[in-house]
């Protein structure tokens, strides 16, 4: 568990929190993970999920999986009312810092080369673009590899 400034928890997720992760998904995402997605991740991937409370309530989360000392980022989210204030910023700091507990040297992930916004806040967070997927997007748009080293 990790606090943080102004109220700011990040802790590791469990079952009981599906009903809010999955309302914030439906907020954040055209495609959002379903009720049942999202309780089955929180139920076999707990050490991989994490949220984010400020004074006690969810407003965001991210989970991930491991392969090859890599972790793959599947999920970032906050709330609309509180993005924009450090808080996606802190979820993925704790993101890396768990990867470096568990000795992975990297953090990726892929973004749609539509996401303008996601591509600004990663860049932001010291991310590169290390890659180009073809057509693999929803809409087949093309989808940047995105890598944080440490
Ligand atoms: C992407 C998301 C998680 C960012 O969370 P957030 O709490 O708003 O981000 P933060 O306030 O912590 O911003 C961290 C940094 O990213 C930058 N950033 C965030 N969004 C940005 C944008 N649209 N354009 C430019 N920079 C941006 C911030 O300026 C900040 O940098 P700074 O500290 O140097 O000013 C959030 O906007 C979100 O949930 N979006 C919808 C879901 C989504 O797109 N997830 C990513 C899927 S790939």
């Amino acid at each position: 568990m990790t606090a943080l400034a102004h109220g700011c928890l990040v802790r590791w997720a469990n079952p009981e929190d599906a009903p809010l992760v999955a309302a914030i998904e439906q907020l954040c995402f055209p495609r959002p993970w379903s009720f049942d997605k999202v309780h089955k991740w929180l139920s076999t991937h707990s050490r991989w999920f994490i949220v984010v409370e400020v004074y006690g309530t969810i407003v965001g989360h991210a989970c991930w999986s491991l392969m090859d000392s890599t972790y793959y980022l599947a999920r970032i989210a906050v709330e609309p009312r509180v993005q924009g204030k450090g808080v996606g910023r802190s979820l993925l700091s704790s993101v890396k810092k768990h990867a470096m507990d568990t000795q992975c040297t990297s953090v990726d992930t892929l973004v749609s080369e539509l996401d303008m916004d996601a591509l600004m806040f990663f860049k932001a967070c010291h991310f590169r673009a290390t890659g180009l997927h073809r057509g693999l997007g929803q809409a087949d748009e093309d989808m940047i590899e995105m890598r944080w080293k440490r």
